[in-house]
């Protein structure tokens, strides 16, 4: 096993004796090669929202843990997520995003597949022996969408999205998500393992020190869960979700519950997705990760579909935007001195904090996948 197992059962006690994690679970790429197997091919992960692909045909290509895959809306209005290879000998379908028309063509040999993955299309293919093409399609993933939220998983087994995700809908029904249309997206690749980022929204003892000219300082607290996701609420009557004085935030969703009302929540819905949820709208920090020191960072903004139609909405919109990218380019800065500092061979975990009770909690739950839990 490649991680201490003294250090391992440290980072399990009660978090006031509790240490950090051994530095081999962000930096091995043995343990990376297991959360692969254990988690990425195994989970629901984002890929977007529904209304990025509004029409038949249009398509979102993505690399993912498994490979790239792509989400396409068929011409039946279902959106399907794929496999993004050619059945013939392995070529990319399809690229970026756009809108495929009636069919996907394969760039290499012109083998073409209908908008609901059947092959349609393969030349010169009548003399191959047992060839069927119903046996040929494009291979599809699940996909289940919860609010608009759309989510792949690479195994045809385990719980459906919403038995993952508890009574993480719950929670947020006043918000009402299902109405939020999305507006903006910026995408970051910080050279730090993922679970990195993932714990840095989980905690707010660092808001103070390294988002001091942005968010500062904030107090939080945890809330109970019940299914795959973490929840802390971060005080504060004001939308934190912008900074500016200058221009009024929106007005707060109507009909929000009262626990809504006294904050924003930061979530992990895990592994890989976090949803940040505040009086006025909401965003996510979409974590995709790529080697053991990188990954990908998505961060997508979402306003209630009826603010779009206000005539100074981008004006309105607009310092939501700056905040969200500033802030997360400030942590990508402090995460990628982590990750560097991580791989020191003098490395040792140090103690935790009360307020790193939710960063222990995603680190727990990644070792109960990976098997490697200690015993008591
Ligand atoms: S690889 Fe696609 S047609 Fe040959
Ligand atoms: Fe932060």
């Amino acid at each position: 096993m490649p991680l201490n197992p003294n250090e391992l059962s440290e980072a399990v006690q009660p978090i006031h004796r509790a240490r950090s994690m051994p530095a081999g679970f962000y930096t091995d790429p043995a343990i990376f090669a297991a959360e692969r197997e254990a988690l990425f091919l195994r989970h629901w992960f984002f890929l977007c929202r529904d209304e990025q692909l509004p029409n038949p045909g249009d398509y979102r290509a993505f690399d993912s843990p498994g490979g790239p895959i792509v989400a396409l809306r068929g011409a039946d209005g279902i959106l399907r997520v794929f496999a993004n290879y050619c059945r013939h000998r392995g070529s990319i379908l399809l690229e970026g995003h756009g809108n495929t028309g009636a069919k996907v063509m394969c760039p290499y040999h012109a083998w073409s597949y209908l908008t609901d993955g059947r092959l349609y299309g393969c030349p010169d293919m009548k003399d191959a022996e047992g060839f069927d093409r119903r046996e040929n399609g494009m291979v599809a993933l699940d996909c289940q969408s919860w609010a608009g939220f759309v989510f792949a998983r690479f195994t045809h087994e385990g719980p459906s999205l919403q038995e993952h995700l508890g009574d993480l809908p719950d929670r947020f029904a006043s918000h009402k998500p299902q109405d939020m249309r999305c507006t903006w997206t910026v995408t970051l690749e910080p050279d730090c393992n993922w679970k990195l980022i993932l714990e840095n929204a989980m905690e707010t003892y660092h808001t103070g020190i390294v988002h001091r000219d942005t968010v500062g300082a904030q107090t939080s607290r945890t809330l109970p869960t019940k299914g795959n996701w973490i929840c802390i609420q971060v005080i504060s009557g004001r939308s934190i979700a912008t900074l500016s004085d200058s221009v009024p935030p929106f007005d707060k969703i109507e009909g929000l519950d009262d626990d809504a009302r006294m904050g924003t929540y930061f979530t992990v819905a895990l592994p890989t997705m976090q949803f940040a949820v505040a009086q006025d709208c909401l965003w996510w920090l979409n974590v995709t990760p790529i080697s053991a020191g990188k990954s990908r960072l998505e961060i997508g903004g979402c306003f209630p579909k009826a603010r779009l139609s206000q005539p100074d909405f981008e004006e309105r919109a607009a310092p939501y935007y700056d905040r969200w990218e500033k802030v997360g380019r400030e942590d990508v800065g402090i995460l990628e001195k982590q990750q560097k500092a991580l791989g020191s061979a003098l490395y040792r975990p140090g103690p935790l904090s009360g307020r790193d009770d939710m960063v222990q909690a995603l680190g727990v739950w990644v070792l109960d996948h990976l098997g490697l839990r200690p015993e008591g």
